[in-house]
């Protein structure tokens, strides 16, 4: 990759997704995006820039995708799980008391594990949220990771990373040991398991 390459990616990547790249990190670049040239039949990182440079917007969105980093795990971190619980959840319930709506975005959702656990934190709430209207809507730049998001089956790996047992029990589909089937349109993403909400 050149060094007029590097720039070329910085600023396209710094427009499309505001992910900033400072100068020394060519060697993210290339571990991101050689597999993703060698996968499209091209020799070289100079190549695909030569592409999105005739203006192929396929090439463009998969290389700004490959370059997002998708980490994420069911109550990630906890302590904002806690919080959104304990201080956030209880203030909503008192100033909304009379509309009963509630709408919360996961503006950079990844593979659904942070919308499914708040879906899961709400659903312990039980009869406090009788009535409501509540809606968890998760987007993310990438679609592929969307696209996991909306179909909900995670693997025994992704399960055991932060989702309790007792958690999984009662959220997982019946029948489909290793999946928990949520009811999805577009990147709207609704909880399924006889929540009532
Ligand atoms: C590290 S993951 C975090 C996922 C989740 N919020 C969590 O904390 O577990 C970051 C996500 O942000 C997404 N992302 C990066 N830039 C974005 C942008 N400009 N707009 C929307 N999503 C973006 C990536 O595709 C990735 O899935």
């Amino acid at each position: 990759m050149t060094p007029p390459d590097y720039e070329y990616l910085r600023k396209l990547l710094k427009d499309r997704s505001g992910l900033d790249l400072s100068a020394d990190k060519q060697y993210l670049i290339e571990s991101r995006l050689l597999p993703l040239s060698r996968k499209s039949g091209m020799a070289s990182i100079s190549e695909l820039v030569q592409k999105m440079k005739g203006g192929s917007a396929d090439i463009t969105t998969q290389v700004v995708e490959a370059m997002t980093t998708n980490e994420t795990f069911f109550f990630r971190d906890k302590v904002p799980f806690d919080h959104f619980r304990d201080s956030i959840m209880p203030e909503i319930l008192q100033a909304r008391a009379s509309r009963k709506t509630l709408r919360i975005w996961c503006a950079a959702g990844s593979t659904g594990q942070e919308p499914y656990s708040l879906a899961m934190c709400l659903k312990e709430m039980g009869a406090a949220l009788a009535g409501w209207r509540v809606e968890i809507l998760a987007t993310d730049l990438s679609q592929e990771v969307l696209e996991k998001s909306k179909a909900g089956i995670y693997s025994q790996f992704e399960v055991q990373r932060g989702l309790p047992t007792q958690m999984l029990v009662k959220n997982r589909v019946p029948g489909r040991s290793s999946r928990r089937r949520t009811r999805s349109e577009g990147s709207t993403i609704f909880p399924s398991s006889g929540s009532s909400m």
